[in-house]
């Protein structure tokens, strides 16, 4: 039989198709508009998201047995919030999981609510971009969509209620909202009457690896695919892709280096770091993870590449940072440029090149960008290892995961050995994975990504290199500290 996993990005769909036995058979990628219309705001819509999956699906099974797919699953970029009005229709734009025009519903919430509340009723405090201050927003400047509010949901659930009918979410995705209350698995009725929402807004909660129906008679027709392909709940993309590098299992950890850049930290068990600097979400297999995420790491790259150098040459580019360079550099790179969320959660943050001087080159420049993605990881990194977590050893994933140099700049900055998997689609394949978990072809979410899932290749840590990023790392912490008061005046 065949699964398909649907990764809901930022900057497009990518669509899966997996045999049970794992082996992708093929893959298709759509891309759509994203929309910054103000500074700070990121916005997407759901109808793009919809076309891009019904052609990109169409095209992924074409040359297929289409009698032989039998479920359709998830990984969705987490947070965005999408509202749609009793008649179905999608009220505004999705307001995405990157945008940061929230910082005064943020602010309430961590301060006049509390953390201590917001932990205790949820397991997090409010991040700029988590979406119950986005609704707090719409009914501060938008009360005419407010009231228009009939259903509530995540960006993959807008695709699943359209391929189903069903008004579901996952237990992972829902974490990220700030209205579940994690560790119990319900909605937080506090939650919910501090946003001024009811639960018959919300959608019906499942496990990501649960069915939540099968696909509408008249879609299945468009697709020519059989109505009995089953609809499972999927998961938040991180959640999936840690699914999709076998990373289920207690303290194991995956990096993702797409658009966002994510450190995961899997678990059996429920805990909270005290000072929240760490989400504290469900995990795709039943259980719970902890997580850091960066709002903007390969989109750093892409950003310095193809805005600034205006190449696509990514690999010429690379060539031209030299082993004798790694660890020697002096300038700095300050990745914040859509704001920060782990751990500074600071909106106002920006990006900032700082330590040129007149021998500093293209290279130096480039190299600076990298190395301030994998150092802004690291800050996340020493949260996690402050609570007593000891990683040894992390995989990696997502479109930066491809640069060799990255990698190993990676291992290097935060001296650990990096495991590559085959599969690099970490999202696409994690909901693959689940759709096959829901059809039962594997009994559960651990078993197939012990059967699937493959390490291919390591990148180990060389001590001298890390010892030169460990001091270079030193540095890059006494930056932020020292200009974030400039921030919101510039
Ligand atoms: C996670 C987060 C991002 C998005 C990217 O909290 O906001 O990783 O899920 O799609």
């Amino acid at each position: 039989m065949y699964y398909i996993g649907v990764d809901l990005g930022t900057s497009a769909v990518k669509l899966l198709l997996m045999e049970g036995n794992g082996r992708i058979a093929n893959i298709v990628s759509k891309e759509y508009p994203l929309y910054f219309p103000n500074v700070g705001w990121s916005e997407q819509k759901p109808e793009d998201w919809w076309d891009a999956v019904l052609a990109g699906l169409k095209e992924l099974t074409e040359g297929f047995d289409k009698s032989k797919v039998a479920g359709i699953s998830f990984g969705g970029q987490m947070h965005g919030l999408v509202m749609l009005d009793s008649e179905d229709n999608v009220i505004r734009p999705a307001i995405l999981w990157n945008d940061g025009r929230t910082q005064k519903e943020t602010d309430y919430l961590n301060n006049v609510i509390g953390k201590d509340k917001l932990s205790k009723y949820t397991a997090n405090i409010a991040f700029t971009g988590f979406t119950a201050p986005k609704i707090l927003w719409v009914k501060n400047n938008e009360p005419e969509n407010f009231a228009r509010i009939s259903k509530i949901m995540l960006p993959k659930d807008y695709i699943a209620y359209k391929l189903s009918g069903s008004f579901c979410t996952d237990f992972s995705d829902a974490s990220g909202m700030l209205l579940l209350d994690v560790e119990h698995k319900c909605w937080s009725e506090e939650m919910l009457e501090i946003c001024g929402i009811k639960k018959k807004q919300m959608p019906k909660l499942y496990e990501s690896y649960e069915a939540v129906g099968t696909l509408k008679a008249d879609i299945a027709a468009r697709l020519g695919l059989p109505a009995t392909v089953k609809i499972a709940a999927g998961a938040g993309d991180n959640a999936a892709a840690a699914v999709g590098t076998g990373t289920v299992g207690d303290a194991m950890c995956n990096i993702s280096l797409g658009t966002s850049g994510t450190i995961f930290i899997s678990s059996n068990k429920f805990g909270v770091d005290k000072n929240n600097a760490l989400h504290s979400f469900a995990h795709a297999n039943g259980k719970y993870h902890l997580m850091g995420c960066m709002l903007s790491a390969a989109s750093c790259n892409k950003w310095f590449m193809e805005d600034i150098l205006r190449t696509k040459e990514f690999a010429n580019e690379q060539a031209a940072i030299t082993d004798d360079m790694l660890g020697n550099n002096h300038v700095y790179f300050l990745p914040y440029l859509m704001g920060e969320r782990s751990p500074h959660n600071d909106a106002n943050a920006r990006g900032t090149f700082i330590g040129m001087t007149m021998d500093t080159g293209r290279a130096d420049l480039y190299q600076a960008v990298l190395e301030g993605v994998a150092f802004a990881i690291r800050d996340s990194f020493e949260v996690a290892k402050s609570l007593g977590i000891d990683i040894k050893a992390s995989k990696i994933c997502g479109g930066g995961a491809k640069s060799p140099l990255w990698r190993k700049i990676f291992a290097n900055v935060l001296n650990i050995r990096l495991d590559i998997i085959e599969s690099e689609e970490g999202p696409g394949y994690g909901g693959a994975i689940l759709a096959a978990v829901a059809c039962g072809e594997y009994s559960t979410v651990e078993e197939a990504a012990d059967k699937l899932v493959k390490v291919i290749d390591s990148v180990e840590p060389d001590a001298e290199l890390a010892a030169r990023y460990e001091e270079r790392y030193r540095r890059f912490r006494q930056i932020y500290p020292a200009v974030k008061e400039l921030f919101p005046k510039l």
